[in-house]
């Protein structure tokens, strides 16, 4: 398995890691724990190190199923955990952000119980907390290093503005956000910018837009009642037609490398720099083997800059969150 350090200097991890996330939550077609337990397994077995789950996923089921799954082999992985959106459970549309020192103590207590380990590697605030400056927040999150309980500090939908703030209290090891060719703003925000300058590494999270970018969804109909997707604007009417056929003008370049679209799509995340470490999600077997194949993949410049002219920074239609989810980004 190919390696890349998160910033230089930083942990090493495999090249992708393996989202979790679906196998517990937003995306239908789940299976049985059983499963799920045996695609991460599979991860570990072709040398994926990097696991990526959040407590508010299930809630709180995805991190007990990856504890699951990597029990005996603690040191086979780097796990990737977050905190901070809060869900309620009379509300399943309700979220809450909290970022208050108190608050960060208890949810890695819990988050580590709910893991069956000692130290998360990587602990990341999901969504900044616009009531709490980032400096007590992280304040908070360097104490956990300091007690022992996380090895290194990671923020998600953080902007540049607050990643350079974050990395005066504490080193900051990652940065994750959304990062695909359709979904791009982290080269138009500056927040890219900002982790090279910072250090700090990058990690793309649905880097097959959710699927999307596989060319295998072909109508919202193939989703689920329960899927996040039927919500969520680029999958609406008119918007999911023209981004189908975005995805399909790359297809074209997919098979003069012999490759399926999604296996483009990682190539491309992967060749936008040394620093960036993909966790493409999945529920099965052979999806995982074609994304780990995908690390085999070398785009020549010229085929990087025909991807570009297809899928400029904002050639996506509709916005990557419904409104309220829009709104909680940090920018
Ligand atoms: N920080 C954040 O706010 C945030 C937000 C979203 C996600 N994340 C993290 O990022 C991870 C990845 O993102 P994601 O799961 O949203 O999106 P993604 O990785 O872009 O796409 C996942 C979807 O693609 C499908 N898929 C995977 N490999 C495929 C292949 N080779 N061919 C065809 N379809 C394939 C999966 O299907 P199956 O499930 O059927 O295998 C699933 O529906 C998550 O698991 C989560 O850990 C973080």
């Amino acid at each position: 398995m190919k390696t890349r350090t998160l910033g230089p200097g930083g942990p090493t991890v495999s090249a992708i890691g393996l989202g979790c996330m679906g196998m517990s939550a937003f995306y239908g077609g789940r299976g049985s724990d059983a499963d799920a337990i045996a695609v991460i397994r599979h991860a570990l077995d072709q040398g994926i190190t990097l696991l990526d789950t959040a407590d508010m996923y299930g809630p709180h089921t995805n991190e007990t199923l990856v504890g699951r799954a990597i029990d005996g082999r603690r040191d086979d992985v780097f796990v990737a955990t977050k905190f901070g959106i809060q869900l309620d459970p009379s509300d399943p549309q309700a979220r809450g952000i909290n970022g208050r020192p108190e608050y960060v103590q208890q949810a890695c207590e819990a988050s580590l119980k709910r893991l069956g380990i000692e130290t998360i590697d990587l602990y990341y605030q999901h969504r900044v907390d616009p009531q709490v400056p980032i400096e007590d927040t992280v304040g908070a999150m360097a104490r956990l290093v300091e007690q022992g309980k996380v090895r290194h500090l990671g923020l998600s939908e953080a902007s540049a503005d607050t990643l350079r703030r974050a990395a005066r209290v504490h080193t900051i090891a990652a940065l994750q956000s959304e990062y695909s060719l359709w979904s791009r703003d982290p080269e138009t925000s500056g927040t890219l910018a900002a982790c090279r300058e910072l250090g700090i590494g990058f990690v793309p999270y649905s880097p097959l837009g959710r699927g999307f970018l596989t060319g295998t969804i072909r109508t919202i109909e193939d989703f689920d009642d329960d899927d996040y997707r039927r919500h969520s604007p680029r999958f609406q009417g008119e918007n999911f037609d023209r981004n189908l056929a975005l995805v399909e003008s790359v297809q074209a370049i997919a098979q003069d490398y012999g490759v399926t679209p999604g296996q483009l799509a990682l190539a491309w995340v992967l060749a936008q720099g040394d620093d960036l470490v993909p966790i493409p999600g999945t529920k099965r077997i052979g999806y995982l083997d074609e994304n780990i194949a995908a690390l085999d993949i070398h785009l020549t410049e010229d085929d990087l800059a025909r991807i570009d002219a297809i899928f400029p920074p904002d050639a996506a239609s509709g916005t990557r969150y419904p409104a309220a989810g829009m709104g909680a980004l940090n920018r």
